[in-house]
């Protein structure tokens, strides 16, 4: 493929997406649209915003006579669709802007890929990154499969389950060529501090509460955010057509757990006495409709595709760590401003 646009590459996942793009596939243009949202950050990309095949232009994708425009000027062969409201507690105050961004945004981008190549979608593809939320919430046991039902428990979760279905019915009513992967929850570097990881670290750093939701047992399936940006390329190059993967680290954890891992990683880290974070964890009030247990069954792309992590979590863990504590400009500039609001109503 010539020329690949990617979407919400400003963010915590799709920067990792771009600079894979952009240093695996030198001979191809890598467009990159981000409206920059409070999540978006042209500091993630520092490193390739030089590169000759790569380009950032700002945008939003709710806008549809703009994303026409962009298409017609650039003829993207291929996309990759990452620009999302991504986080459930936002969804839950604010529900509509996920609406509009996820599932709008997606649909607009699907017009506009079908419009330019409908005589002949041929070597054309749509990879739509989606979440492993689409399938609601698990009990003590199974795994979530391609197969699983969806059944959506947030405003979040429900937008990315509607956006799902729009890729596949653009494929089954157009012909138009997609690949969907749902993947588990991402940590790594650049992860906005509104996460669990990135937050917790981040109040540990400065002798914060840890705000843990409801008794702390609930289960989520951690991956580094470099192995899923693998991933990707892997699917979107490799995949057959209308391929769903579910894409996930093997790796559950309770969030208790999770957190306790955390505390005594971060107090050799900084130093300070064995014990000392975990005196700062704090139960608080339960997300509400909070899913129990994410747990994903990542065989079909490992089979298929011969995917799978390549660090595993504790090494995924302490590379994250450390870099948050070698960039602390970069915390400070996220966490000024309109962060401190969203902190205080969140929170407080
Ligand atoms: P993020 O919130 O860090 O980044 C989202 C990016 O999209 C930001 O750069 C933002 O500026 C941009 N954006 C938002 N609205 C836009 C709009 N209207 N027009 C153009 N750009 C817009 O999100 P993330 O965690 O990197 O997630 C990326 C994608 O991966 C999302 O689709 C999300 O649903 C999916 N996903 C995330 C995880 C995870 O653990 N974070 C796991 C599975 C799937
Ligand atoms: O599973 C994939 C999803 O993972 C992605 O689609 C989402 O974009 C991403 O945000 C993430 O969703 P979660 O809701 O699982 O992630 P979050 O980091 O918000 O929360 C992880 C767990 O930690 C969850 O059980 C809620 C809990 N939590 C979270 C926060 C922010 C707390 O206990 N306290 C907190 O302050």
């Amino acid at each position: 493929m010539k020329k690949i646009l990617i979407t919400g590459g400003a963010g915590f996942i799709g920067s990792h997406v771009v600079r894979r793009f952009v240093t695996q596939y030198p001979e191809t243009t890598i467009v990159n649209l981000d409206a920059l949202t409070y999540a978006g950050n042209l500091n993630n990309l520092t490193d390739i915003e030089d590169a000759a095949n790569y380009t950032f232009v700002k945008g939003d994708i709710t806008d549809s006579t703009f994303v026409n425009q962009l298409f017609k000027e650039h003829h993207f062969d291929g996309v990759v669709h990452l620009a999302a409201e991504s986080h459930v507690d936002r969804s839950i105050t604010d529900p509509v802007s996920f609406v509009m961004t996820n599932v709008i945004g997606t649909v607009n981008l699907l017009n506009s890929f079908k419009e330019l190549w409908k005589a002949d979608f041929t070597n054309k593809r749509f990879y739509h990154v989606s979440t492993d939320e689409v399938y609601g919430t698990l009990g003590e046991t199974g795994l979530f499969k391609e197969t699983t039902s969806y059944d959506p428990n947030s405003p979040y979760s429900a937008s990315k389950a509607s956006s799902d279905h729009f890729v596949r019915a653009y494929g089954e009513t157009y012909g138009l060529p997609y690949v969907i992967s749902n993947c588990s929850n991402n940590y790594g570097p650049h992860h906005f501090p509104e996460k669990l990881i990135p937050l917790f670290i981040n109040n540990i750093i400065h002798n914060k509460p840890l705000p843990v939701y409801g008794d702390g047992n609930y289960t989520r399936d951690w991956l580094y955010v470099i192995d899923h940006a693998i991933a990707i390329d892997l699917a979107f190059h490799k995949a057959e057509n209308a391929a769903t993967y579910n894409i996930g680290g093997f790796n559950e954890w309770k969030n208790i757990d999770l957190v306790k891992l955390l505390c005594k990683m971060m107090d050799e880290k900084l130093g300070r006495d064995a014990g000392t974070s975990e005196k700062l964890i704090t139960y608080v009030t339960d997300r509400p409709g909070h899913d129990l247990r994410y747990a994903i069954d990542a065989s079909k792309i490992n089979q298929e595709l011969g995917w799978k992590p390549t660090v595993t979590f504790e090494q995924g863990l302490e590379k994250t760590i450390d870099w948050y504590l070698n960039n602390d400009e970069w915390l400070e500039q996220v966490t000024s401003g309109a962060y401190q609001d969203y902190y205080k109503k969140q929170y407080e």
